[in-house]
């Protein structure tokens, strides 16, 4: 075997290269790669099974049972997990530093005791005291929760195999390390090691087993992304910095649909839920103001009602801006594309700022002519109807294409008080729901009836 030479690995993505450069050409992340010893070969690093048992068949039209679920009572939780938490999972819990994780599964580990599961809280970041500190402020300094602050791996794994806790949370995967890997602690193969380790307990004695993981900025500590493919469940933990609301996205799920979302929202004691987001992201909205339009998103299993805002002012600069927050931005560069070709009204010359109202990461595309509405009507500085929602994907020939599940959209906005929508042409959707339907077949034709433009 070849001498096994020093390793560069992204610690974005996990990616091993033979030699360092600026950029990743695997995820495209810069300055991600550095240096890691090799991964020490034999004893220590990954368990082997100890004997060769014959693997075990079953029938897939066999009737296990699935295994039972517990629910924490915290609801929005429960239904990003897919329906509570699974015995045996593992899950990862993803955010930037300080969006509010630890909070969150200190709550979470208490609910679930609450439930009647034994839990363990591992903090490698705080000592236990600043952990009951913490307990003591959220109002749960009677939980039953065992804490451990520790960030040994073998030792944590040794009182885990003892104790078999129902849950433990570690808090973060970041800082644990075992000394059999040769590679400082939060680099890309201790993260990857402590997640295997970690994981496979979960498997074994049948605990479910909650990883944090912190997002990083700066490449010498490995992100949550390396371990994404060894968990069950993937979750992010997101918001703005500057507003009170957190979101909880599940992007993967082996136990429930995907892409669904919990929101919450931060007090002085803690994540309180909330169980009408719609309302929630919609307050606050001057209902008669240009630039402004509620989209009807579908996030995971539920709808909600969310105002797109848009500014469009003549730029003083060579190059016009484009700034985004809660959409994509190359996503926008392509509606002003289809507006300016199809409709003939071209931003060129003008800043254009868009925003999703409230802290919300939108990705479907059903939002498309929700912002060209709001992009037309900061444009023609002519406000769209207060009592109307919008929503239909927009294609390059400036054609509107139906979305999915059009029902619940309309459904929510009745609930919420809106009586008219604005919708693509041949959408399923069955009369009834209360709310008038503006069925348009295209760009051209939306902006021609709300803004007499184009
Ligand atoms: P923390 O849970 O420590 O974030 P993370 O583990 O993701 O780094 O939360 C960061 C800070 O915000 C902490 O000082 C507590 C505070 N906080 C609240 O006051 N209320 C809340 O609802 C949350 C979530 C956090
Ligand atoms: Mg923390």
């Amino acid at each position: 075997m070849a001498k096994a030479g020093p390793v560069y690995v992204c610690a974005e993505c996990g990616a091993v290269h033979a030699k360092w450069s600026g950029r990743c050409d695997a995820c495209g992340a810069w300055n991600s790669i550095h240096e890691e010893a090799p991964a020490a070969p034999g004893p220590g690093g990954v368990r082997l099974p100890r004997s060769h048992r014959a693997a075990i068949l079953s029938d897939l039209s066999s009737t296990e049972a699935p295994p039972p679920r517990t629910l924490s009572g915290i609801g929005e939780l429960d239904r990003v997990l897919g329906g509570g938490l699974v015995p045996g999972s593992a899950i990862l819990v993803g955010g930037d530093p300080g969006i509010g994780k630890s909070t969150l599964l200190l709550q979470a580990a208490a609910a679930f005791a609450g439930s009647g599961l034994k839990c363990v809280y591992v903090s490698g970041e705080e000592a236990s005291a600043q952990v009951r500190m913490r307990a003591g402020r959220l109002g749960l300094g009677q939980a039953n929760v065992q804490l451990a602050a520790e960030t040994d791996l073998t030792g944590i794994l040794t009182m885990l195999d003892a104790e078999r806790p129902d849950l433990v949370i570690i808090d973060s995967i970041q800082t644990m390390w075992s000394d059999a890997v040769g590679s400082a602690p939060g680099s890309v193969s201790q993260v990857r090691s402590a997640a295997h380790e970690l994981a496979g307990f979960a498997k074994r004695r049948g605990s479910a087993v909650v990883l944090v993981g912190h997002v990083t900025k700066e490449g010498q500590i490995a992100g949550p992304r390396v371990v994404e493919h060894m968990v069950d469940t993937v979750l992010y933990f997101e918001g703005e910095r500057g507003h009170q609301f957190r979101i909880l996205r599940s992007v993967k799920n082996r136990f429930g649909p995907a892409d669904e979302i919990g929101v919450f929202e931060m007090t002085g004691g803690g994540l309180a839920e909330v169980q009408n987001p719609s309302a929630l992201f919609l307050s606050g909205r001057e209902e008669r103001a240009p630039g402004s339009s509620v989209f009807a998103g579908i996030e995971g299993t539920r709808p909600v009602l969310v105002e797109i805002q848009a500014l469009v002012a003549p730029s003083p600069h060579s190059q016009a801006r484009r700034a985004v927050v809660g959409w994509d931005g190359a996503r926008l560069a392509m509606i002003l594309a289809v507006m300016e070709a199809r409709v003939g009204l071209p931003f060129t010359g003008l800043d254009v700022y868009l925003n999703v109202a409230g802290g919300l990461r939108i990705s479907e595309p059903a939002a498309d002519l929700a912002v060209a509405a709001a992009l037309l009507s900061a444009r023609e500085d002519a406000a769209l109807p207060a009592d109307m929602v919008v929503f239909g994907e927009i294609s390059l020939s400036g054609a509107l294409r139906p979305v999915s599940q059009t029902e619940n959209r309309l459904k929510e906005a009745q609930k919420l008080g809106f009586s008219q929508a604005a919708l693509p042409e041949r959408s399923k959707a069955a009369e009834g729901t209360g709310v008038t339907l503006r069925s348009v077949p295209d760009l051209a034709a939306f902006a021609g009836s709300m803004f007499g433009a184009g």
